[in-house]
């Protein structure tokens, strides 16, 4: 836990060669997201749909009402992902999502601050490993147990197809990334070197592939969240008509079991 694996790496390898990487990955994140943005033509679907609803909006916003409610998007929809209701989804996503962010944030202090023979603080290695241990719990219980294919669809959880790629690489960057860690306090140097090519791998997966994969979800859906309580609080409801005003109805059927019996 107080391992800081990239000064050892150090010693063999030249801090700047690490830096490029964090900077290239970075890099690729935006240009890749930004192809997908071009591709999809969602962004400018989203910006002309929120043009259009603005049409329809019954009240005018004040600067300070707006950004309440942004604010209040971020304390609450974002961070909470509160879209994903009270149950065990929120639960595993709220874990790997923080974990990732202290992983990642933890990679780029301990790369760039303290590779050049500085000790790193405790604390900071310790935000590392635990980010990378909550980014598995959350990950994990959401590969094995959750996932709608899974959970719903009965298909086996080994089965894997495109729309995986972005929680196995994720989870195969803090799995490796661990594993490189304990190797490397035990002395075990050669299988250290293994799962550090693996931690490598695996990053240039997740990061090389955010074109192909959900990665960018992570921008997009704040920015709905954002859009669909502006457009809340503003009237316009995004062109949607208001809650009916009658007792809601659905029949039977909705106090259902889930469909778990195959
Ligand atoms: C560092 C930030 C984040 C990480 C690492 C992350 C990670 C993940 C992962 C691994 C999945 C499973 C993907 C799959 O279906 O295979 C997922 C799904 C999802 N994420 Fe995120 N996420 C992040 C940010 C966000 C934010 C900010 C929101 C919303 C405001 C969000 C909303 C969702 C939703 C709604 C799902 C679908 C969950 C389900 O099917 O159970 N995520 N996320």
């Amino acid at each position: 836990m107080t391992n800081n694996p990239f000064a050892e790496l150090a010693l063999n390898l030249p801090p700047i060669a690490m830096q490029f990487f964090v900077i290239a990955m970075i890099l690729l994140v935006i240009i890749s997201t930004g192809l997908d943005m071009l591709h999809k033509k969602n962004v400018v679907y989203f910006f002309r749909n929120a043009k259009k609803a603005k049409k329809s909006a019954k009240i005018n916003l004040s600067l300070g009402k707006k950004t309440g409610v942004i604010l209040k998007t971020v304390a609450h929809d974002i961070a909470t992902t509160s879209e994903l209701g009270m149950g065990k989804r929120r639960i595993a996503h709220v874990l790997g999502m923080y974990g990732t962010i202290m992983f990642w944030i933890a990679s780029v202090v301990l790369i760039f601050k303290y590779t050049d023979g500085t000790n790193a603080p405790s604390y900071i290695t310790l935000i590392w490993h635990i980010g990378a241990i909550l980014t598995c719990l959350g990950g994990y219980w959401f590969w094995f147990f959750l996932r709608v294919d899974v959970s719903a669809e009965a298909h086996p959880w080994y089965r894997i197809i495109t729309a995986d790629l972005f929680v196995l690489a994720l989870l195969a960057c803090a799995t490796f990334g661990l594993a490189w860690s304990y190797t490397q306090t035990s002395g075990m140097v050669g299988l250290s070197y293994f799962f550090l090519f693996l931690y490598f791998i695996s990053n240039l997966v997740l990061f090389g592939g955010v074109y192909w994969s959900k990665f960018a979800h992570m921008f997009y859906k704040p920015g709905a969240a954002i859009q669909k309580n502006l457009a809340e609080a503003d009237g316009s409801r995004d062109n949607l008509p208001p809650p009916a005003d009658a007792p809601e109805q659905f029949g039977l059927g909705i106090k259902r079991e889930q469909p778990k019996h195959y």
